[in-house]
């Protein structure tokens, strides 16, 4: 699969939102990846889905919404409608019911539906999901914050899932998410990753944030 570049909204510098989103307009970025936390499934606070309002009026962009909330069934549809075109929701966050009911419901508002674990969760966590998402997204990082330190160790499960895919001929991307840098995309790309969220490494290139994008590649 071809690599897509992720980057995230999260470490963008939030006077000059506008600015920045030109930029990645005009980069080689496929995604533009937003971090939706609540301050009980992670211990942070972000953005809600009026803010992806304006950056779907300003961007064509593949709005890929990652969901690091305690009750992501009440949210998806709404984030959907605000021009998300791929939700993203934890694994943990449900019960494999549950999740399942919001691939379906994700699918039927015309999204794609991703899942995701946190680093201290097994695979076993994703069995439910595998036929039936868009994406896997293996967090690199605890999630709730940009700029730390990826989680090499995570590899493992990257490759476990490209094989996993591989031989079921299934078509989900593996997304990492957390501390990709020009040296850890390799790293993640070697391993099976497709698709890359990048927060601090992009916006903080020292030439810019296209240049960025393009050392990813
Ligand atoms: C962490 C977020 C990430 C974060 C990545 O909870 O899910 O998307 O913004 O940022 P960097 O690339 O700085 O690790
Ligand atoms: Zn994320």
């Amino acid at each position: 699969m071809n690599m897509i570049i992720a980057p995230s909204v999260l470490s963008m510098d939030f006077s000059k939102m506008g600015q920045q989103l030109e930029e990645l307009n005009a980069s080689k970025a496929e995604a533009i990846h937003f971090d939706v936390m609540d301050g009980h499934f992670v211990p942070n606070l972000t953005f809600g889905p009026d803010l992806l309002r304006g950056f779907r009026k300003a961007s064509d962009k593949f709005m890929d919404v990652h969901l690091m909330v305690t009750d992501p069934a009440k949210f998806a549809e709404t984030f959907i409608r605000n021009g998300a075109n791929q939700i993203t929701f934890h694994a943990e966050a449900v019960t494999e019911e549950e999740g399942v009911k919001l691939v379906e419901e994700i699918h039927k508002n015309g999204a794609k539906a991703g899942v995701s674990i946190k680093p201290g969760t097994g695979l076993d966590a994703l069995k439910p999901y595998l036929e039936i998402v868009d994406t896997v997204l293996v967090m690199t990082v605890e999630p709730g914050f940009g700029g730390q330190a990826f989680m090499e160790d995570m590899m493992g499960k990257v490759r476990a899932l490209m094989i996993y895919r591989d031989q079921r001929d299934l078509q989900f991307r593996i997304e990492v998410d957390g501390g990709i840098n020009g040296e850890t995309v390799k790293i993640a790309r070697e391993s099976g990753a497709d698709m890359f969220v990048a927060g601090s490494y992009i916006f903080k290139y020292p030439k810019g944030i296209a240049a960025g994008v393009e050392s990813l590649l």
